[in-house]
């Protein structure tokens, strides 16, 4: 299975996100590869410390994006694809190439914007490839229900594309795990309301439960 992340804009939670996902899925026994686009190679450096036997792979064209996603998807249960903030050729190609497409987005107001231009692009990749691949908004760095996620709901909803039932807090803990390079599960107590809430969510877009939750 081929999931993708991305948005047209940075700084939303994209590579936090992967490098969450990835690492949860190899903790419940799956073989896990990363296909990163972000020319900072953030998400790589960080999977590459905090759990190593995640498969990293870069690419930077739309070519290499094909070659490197044929070549992992045979050999790993999951492909994992960080885009780049942006609506390239790359995050085009990631799209075309994948099974569920993720678009974390934050709660301001410039980010009601990035939800219209995320459906464009998801639509797009619908239109050429046969209704695929099933697109999912993501509410991160959520401080509390307030106007603008209201609001950020009610557009998801016009434009028809769906929104996980599960949210990511704006928590401390995740900044911590990009600084320790390691992950909210292995940080113990203190980062246990972190580790529900990625618990739900990755069950929810995978599909799988948690085979054992630490905290909560
Ligand atoms: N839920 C969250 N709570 C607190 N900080 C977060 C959260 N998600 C991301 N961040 C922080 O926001 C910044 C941007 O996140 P990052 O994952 O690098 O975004 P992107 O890959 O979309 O550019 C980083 O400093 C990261 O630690
Ligand atoms: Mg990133």
């Amino acid at each position: 299975m081929i999931l993708v992340f991305t948005n047209t804009k940075g700084g939303v939670g994209k590579s936090t996100l992967v490098v969450h996902l990835a690492v949860w899925l190899f903790d419940q026994g799956r073989s896990v590869a990363l296909l990163e686009t972000d020319l900072l190679r953030s998400c790589s450096q960080w999977i590459a410390e905090a759990e190593p036997n995640v498969t990293i792979r870069t690419a930077d064209t739309p070519e290499e994006c094909l070659a490197a996603a044929k070549e992992l998807t045979t050999e790993h249960d999951y492909v994992i694809g960080d885009g780049p903030g942006g609506l390239d050729d790359v995050s085009r190609t990631l799209l075309l190439l994948a099974d569920l497409a993720v678009f974390p987005i934050t709660p301001s107001i410039l980010d009601l914007r990035s939800v219209s231009q995320a459906t464009a692009i998801l639509r797009f990749a619908q239109g050429i490839n046969a209704g695929r691949p099933d697109g999912r908004l993501v509410l991160n760095k959520m401080r509390k229900r307030g106007k603008t996620s209201g609001e950020l709901l009610a557009a998801a909803s016009d434009l028809g594309i769906g929104v996980t039932k599960s949210y990511v807090r704006d928590l401390e803990a995740y900044r911590d795990a990009a600084q320790q390079g390691t992950v909210v599960s292995r940080m113990g107590a203190r980062a246990a309301q972190a580790t529900a809430e990625i618990d739900a969510l990755v069950s929810e877009l995978v599909g799988i439960k948690p085979r054992s939750t630490a905290y909560g």
